[in-house]
């Protein structure tokens, strides 16, 4: 009955008991599937699976691809690689997948099936050559990891189009809603601590300010995560106003009190700037600071992926195949409080993760 509790409406909860119990010991991700209406789902029975990566790469991509391919042919469903996201749809690039295909790739960076972003698939027209090569191989289900630019173009797709849609989120920014993970998030914000800690050496060592820029056009939860676990005294973030005076004034504040390792972490994305724009606005408020800047750049987006990527990559991807197999349509698999949970596409790029007040609270009061 523990899934019983967890539900929001006692309705539906009911509801999801009563469908999907199929023996005492259900699994708590059973609970939650019952939360997508029955009315969305697909009568076709899926047969052929096409999956693809789009988007940037993340890290772990290559977990879920092969977690797809494996679950797909344990259950006895075809499986095919779309090459380059999108554009391989768009161009028929499109090969047969075995088990073989994903074996020794758990472990690397990248996407063996390659990623782009596909501007010919968002014209009507690449939509139909992309759906009239889809029906030539017999694919009749798709699974998409990628983040929410991929999950835009699955859900234009499937509304045009009888093909169901099931998004894995994969990017290294955490910006869909819908899951507590991204694939990805995890290893990059590692990679950016290391990198920062590194960084904190020499700062150290030359009692110098540094402006770190980390990745996050939109979201800045890796400059968040990374920002708090390597202790820097300021976090600038797309998400929330940047006060330029408020940051001087904590500088000049730390200056004072002769606190001369000063490290500020900034996401690419802030409405100011990226770190050359905020160092260059520091250097001239600040005339005494031996001031620094370092791009961490796209080593935030390679390397092999961290145990955790692995794991929700690898149950994410179990969870897509089984999505499919039960006729569920335009649902993103995702992992809330570690139960596998679906969010209707559409919601999971139109809702962003909220970044709780609590955080910026916690820098100030750590980094003094
Ligand atoms: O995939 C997300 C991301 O890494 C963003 O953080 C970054 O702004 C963007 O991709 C960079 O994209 P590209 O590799 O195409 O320059």
């Amino acid at each position: 009955m523990q899934g019983l509790s967890n539900c929001k409406n006692g309705v539906k909860c009911l509801f999801s008991y009563l469908v999907f119990v199929r023996h005492p010991f259900t699994t708590e991700a059973q609970f939650v599937k019952a939360d997508i209406k029955a009315d969305k789902m697909a009568t076709k029975k899926v047969t052929k699976i096409g999956v693809l990566t789009s988007g940037g790469d993340a890290p772990g991509m290559n977990a879920a691809i092969r977690a797809v391919v494996r679950t797909a042919i344990y259950h006895g469903i075809e499986v095919y690689g779309i090459v380059r996201g999108y554009n391989g749809m768009v161009e028929g690039d499109i090969f047969k997948m075995d088990s073989k295909s994903v074996a020794n790739i758990i472990q690397r960076g990248g996407t063996i099936l390659k990623t782009a972003r596909s501007a010919a698939f968002f014209e009507p027209e690449g939509r139909q050559k992309a759906y009239e090569n889809l029906k030539k191989f017999g694919i009749n289900g798709l699974v998409i990891i990628g983040g929410d630019g991929s999950f835009k173009g699955a859900q234009k797709f499937s509304n045009e189009f009888d093909i169901p849609c099931i998004g894995i989120p994969g990017t290294i920014d955490k910006d869909i809603a819908g899951s507590d993970f991204t694939i990805g998030f995890d290893t990059a914000v590692n990679t950016a601590v290391e990198a920062i800690d590194k960084i904190r050496d020499t700062a150290d060592a030359h009692d110098r300010l540094f402006v770190v820029e980390v990745m996050g056009r939109d979201a800045g939860y890796i400059a968040l995560h990374s920002g708090i676990a390597t202790g820097a005294e300021n976090i600038l973030i797309p998400e929330t106003k940047t006060d330029i005076e408020e940051l001087i004034a904590s500088l000049t504040e730390k200056e004072k009190r002769k606190k001369l390792v000063n490290l500020v972490v900034v996401a690419e994305g802030d409405e100011l700037g990226g770190a050359n724009e905020i160092g260059a606005i520091m250097k001239k408020r600040l005339p005494n600071a031996d001031i620094r800047i370092c791009i961490l750049g796209h080593i935030q987006r390679g390397g092999a992926p961290s145990c955790l990527d692995r794991l929700i990559a690898s149950r994410m991807g179990f969870h897509a195949v089984e999505c499919l197999m039960e006729g569920r349509i335009n649902v993103m698999v995702g992992i809330v409080n570690n139960k596998v949970h679906y969010t209707p596409l559409d919601n999971a790029v139109k809702a962003k993760q909220k970044i709780s007040q609590d955080w910026f609270k916690i820098v100030k009061i750590l980094a003094s």
